[in-house]
């Protein structure tokens, strides 16, 4: 029996209504009434906004670019680090003053920010008309109804078991876009001391396999033909079903059944997490892309064990090492945080040096910033600031290089680029994506979206790829 269809149950669905798509897309189109979005963070968060559109799409709302044009403004918000938290803060601000203007507008706070704050959102900012938690998403059109009907703010930050309303709406519009984000699960069940995400998101829940083939499908019929497998920790998918339904590795291959879907990606995965059956899927299927985000944070064995990520080095090296000879040539990007309590310059000497050892083509880095309600609050040795910001300096200067190698070891290559549309800064070129997940802009047409193109890349720069079409 085909594994992914066998278990678990299906639970109530959502109403048959809700699945009519096209009278969600006939909405948006005709929607009189305007909505603005604004989004931090993950591309949780992005997807989290793709579902709110879908939703409102439904109910007549359509999406402007202009907050002053809109009747209901919406903050999808990240707490993460401290900066992130503090655009939420300077945001309000400016939306306020639109409200100001305009008091039959309402404003609408979502993401990790008022998954967290709850009631205190409105008790300190009295002027927010909703505080929407992270497993409430779904619950966005009764929430305005009862704001309208009582006057008052509503407040809705539960979590949620059933994973029919955590993941609601179970279809998304497209909008044009020919790649795209698909929930696979929610949540994570580590405990890594610095990490505010298990409080935001709540435990693990994995999505029903059968809703997320359903959800790739639909994308397809868009025209979508690249899907990124989304979760905080993507390879226990399956965890609360063990062996009586698909893991990972099984639903990425399921995914990569699907004819019109060309490419396969995830994001993101832990190291302990990782084992024979992504091996297999990156042997075994050609549409997993040659790219792998895995998340290091350190060097050093001793910071790990205080960030309680429960692996060391050697367990990373290996993960690397199996995934290097499953897939030879793949593209590795990692995080990495620095001055994290406790961190010597010997700990960091370790990160400089498991960096250089494994090569990867980009890191994301990041100061280490106390988070609310987080273990590491309690650990001593904090690393003073002006220390962080230069080891930091120090360490990205050092990606710089590797990125920059990286870049120059393609240049004369010929890669399939998936056209995603128009490229940024010049109107006469498109942009796409390498299977490492570099960005490539090359002089192209805009009809292009959506096809494969043979490209030979020219320049390789930090960042990103220059090429030119050979078909
Ligand atoms: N301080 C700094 N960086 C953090 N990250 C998560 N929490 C913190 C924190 N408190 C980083 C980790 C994670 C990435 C998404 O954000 O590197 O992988
Ligand atoms: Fe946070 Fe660690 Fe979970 Fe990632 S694995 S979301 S860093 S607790």
């Amino acid at each position: 029996m085909n594994p992914v269809f066998s278990k678990p149950q299906a639970a109530e669905g959502p109403p048959a209504e809700d699945l009519d798509l096209r009278r969600v897309a006939r909405a948006q189109g005709a929607g009189e009434k305007s909505l603005y979005v604004e989004t931090y963070g993950c591309q949780m968060n992005e997807r989290d906004t793709d579902a709110l559109a879908t939703l409102m799409a439904a109910h007549g709302y359509r999406v402007t670019e202009k907050p002053e044009d809109a009747d209901l403004l919406f903050l999808n918000t990240c707490s993460v680090r401290e900066k992130a938290e503090h655009k939420t803060w300077s945001d309000l601000g400016r939306l306020r003053l639109i409200k100001n203007e305009k008091p039959q507008v309402r404003i609408a706070v979502l993401g990790c920010v008022a998954q967290q704050m709850g009631e205190d959102m409105v008790r300190r900012n009295s002027f927010v008309d909703l505080v929407i938690g992270t497993h409430n998403v779904h619950a966005i059109p009764d929430m305005l109804e009862e704001r309208e009907r009582t006057g008052k703010p509503v407040i809705r930050a539960d979590f949620h078991s059933e994973e029919q309303k955590i993941f609601r709406p179970a279809e998304i519009l497209a909008s044009g876009r020919v790649a795209a984000f698909v929930n696979i699960m929610v949540g994570c069940d580590h405990k890594c001391t610095y990490c505010i995400v298990p409080q935001t998101r709540g435990p693990e829940i994995s999505r029903k396999p059968e809703d997320i083939l359903a959800e790739v499908r639909q994308l397809a019929e868009q025209g979508v033909r690249e899907v990124t497998l989304l979760g905080q920790n993507v390879n226990s998918y399956g965890k609360q079903w063990a062996e009586q339904g698909p893991d990972f590795g099984q639903l990425v291959l399921e995914v990569a059944k699907i004819p019109e879907i060309w490419r396969v990606r995830f994001t993101t995965p832990h190291p302990v997490n990782v084992g024979e059956s992504l091996y297999r899927a990156f042997a075994e299927c050609e549409k997993l892309q040659s790219h792998l985000h895995l998340p290091v944070q350190s060097g050093s064995d001793k910071i790990l064990r205080r960030m309680k990520r429960e692996y060391g080095v050697d367990r990373y090296r290996e993960v690397v090492r199996r995934i290097r000879a499953a897939r030879p040539g793949i593209a590795l990007t990692t995080d990495i945080i620095v001055g994290f309590p406790g961190e010597t310059d010997e700990d960091f000497e370790a990160t400089i040096a498991l960096m250089k050892e494994v090569e990867y083509d980009s890191a994301y880095s990041f100061i280490y910033s106390p988070r609310p309600e987080t273990a590491a609050l309690r650990l001593s040795e904090a690393v003073p600031p002006e220390l962080a910001r230069e080891r930091l300096a120090r360490l990205q200067l050092l990606q710089e290089e590797m990125s920059a190698r990286a870049a120059k070891a393609l240049e004369g290559n010929t890669q399939e680029i998936l056209v995603e549309g128009r490229s940024r800064r010049r109107d006469e070129e498109v942009c796409g994506r390498t299977g490492g997940n570099w960005l490539v802009n090359f002089p192209g047409r805009p009809e292009w979206t959506g096809r494969r193109v043979p490209v030979r890349i020219t320049k390789g720069l930090p960042h990103t790829l220059r090429g030119e079409a050979l078909a």
